[in-house]
């Protein structure tokens, strides 16, 4: 039976081989000024930056232009919308990573404040954000965050009173989604790796969550496909086009899923962690997805009461293994094995390489939520599964 749901809105979506040149037709469809955001890796110098400004000069189109080097924090999102608040911006355009897309994501947000974006930060201010935004076109270069889909821009600010928490509103989802694989064909071997782990992630924990329902389920199933033909492919050979490709769709899904049916407790960590220590996202999310999933499938197991995860771990295990005709649990082991295989084999790192110790699992367990997990983990629970991956 169809349960009741709600799906958020989705960006208009261009998708495919080529569409980067479509972003100068777009950008002069919007407005006459354009603030662009990028990361520190030189678009400028890139032959699809070339073009862009080459473009914007031939149709007039005034163009400002903000670095943001790593991920946003207030600091980064409240200089660029001081330095910009007078030049009657008229749509932000993120060419970049999950962070670059966070980053003009907030940026387009807090243009029409004026304010700190601190203030509206989920669990860190006070103040709920109205919805009003600049227009806002999201060109990703990696296969990752999915934040070209997504309602939320996560800002961080490290340190012992740090956080890594999101800007949220439904209007957030970006205006348009231009997703060119041809974009993430330079994207390094271990930020395509720690990237596709984190879309993978996301699929997988949008697809296992309490508030998953049956549009969510589709597109995760469809979106785990392209995660098995094309992940470890992409990570192996670059330059592989049909694997960038799967991966760029698969990231773009996981973005829609993750906005619909949230995620899971690996996310959890990536909040608190990602608050306490300088780790890449997509490395925290990769790590412990392996360890993170067998102390699901266990306590799934162990408390009996929710045969909807596990039938859905059933049907992971048949899609990710090429084996026929074996028992249930032969699916669901090995989809956890298979988890295992890919975090060594994409040699992701450990967190201890990132100044992890011991003493900081507990105030880590503590700030960590679990909402919309399949199952409820204890604080044992969560220290088991960053103690395997210390
Ligand atoms: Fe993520």
């Amino acid at each position: 039976m169809v349960k009741p749901f709600s799906f958020a809105r989705l960006p208009v979506i261009w998708f495919g081989r080529g569409r980067f040149g479509m972003l100068s037709g777009l950008v002069k469809k919007t407005g006459r000024r354009v603030l662009i955001v990028t990361g520190r890796s030189s678009f400028t110098e890139s032959v699809y930056g070339k073009q862009l400004f080459r473009e914007l000069a031939r149709e007039k189109v005034g163009n400002y232009h903000v670095v943001v080097p790593g991920e946003p924090s207030p600091a980064v999102v409240d200089e660029a919308v001081k330095g910009f608040s007078e030049e009657r911006i008229d749509l932000v355009v993120a060419v970049g990573g999950g962070s670059v897309i966070d980053a003009g994501k907030a940026i387009s947000a807090m243009l029409p404040l004026c304010e700190s974006v601190k203030d509206y930060l989920e669990g860190v201010g006070t103040k709920e954000h109205p919805g009003k935004k600049v227009t806002f076109i999201a060109v990703p270069t990696t296969s990752g965050t999915g934040s070209e889909a997504t309602k939320n821009a996560v800002i961080s600010e490290r340190g012992a009173d740090g956080f890594k928490r999101s800007l949220r509103h439904d209007n957030l989802v970006p205006d348009v989604a231009l997703v060119d694989p041809e974009m993430t064909l330079s994207c390094p071997r271990d930020i395509t790796a720690a990237s596709g782990m984190d879309c993978f992630t996301q699929l997988t924990e949008a697809y296992l969550s309490d508030k998953s329902n049956h549009y969510t389920d589709a597109l995760a199933l469809e979106g785990l496909k392209a995660v098995r033909s094309s992940l470890e492919l992409s990570i192996q050979d670059g330059q592989d086009i049909n694997a960038r490709t799967g991966m760029a769709f698969a990231a773009l899904t996981s973005g829609i899923c993750l906005a619909n049916a949230g995620l899971g407790v690996v996310h959890g960590f990536a909040s608190s962690i990602g608050g306490m220590f300088d780790i890449p996202h997509g490395i925290v999310c990769g790590t412990l997805m392996a360890s993170a999933n067998e102390i699901i499938v266990r306590e799934l197991r162990r408390t009996g009461n929710n045969t909807t995860a596990i039938n859905k771990y059933l049907r992971l295990g048949k899609l990710f293994l090429e084996e026929e005709r074996r028992s249930d649990d032969f699916y669901i082991d090995g989809f956890v094995d298979y988890l295992q295989r890919l975090t060594s084999e994409s040699l992701l790192p450990r967190l201890a390489e990132y100044g992890l110790k011991e003493k900081d699992i507990e105030t880590i367990c503590r700030s960590t939520e679990n909402k919309n997990n399949p199952v409820k983990l204890t604080p044992e629970n969560l220290a088991e599964i960053i103690s395997s991956r210390l």
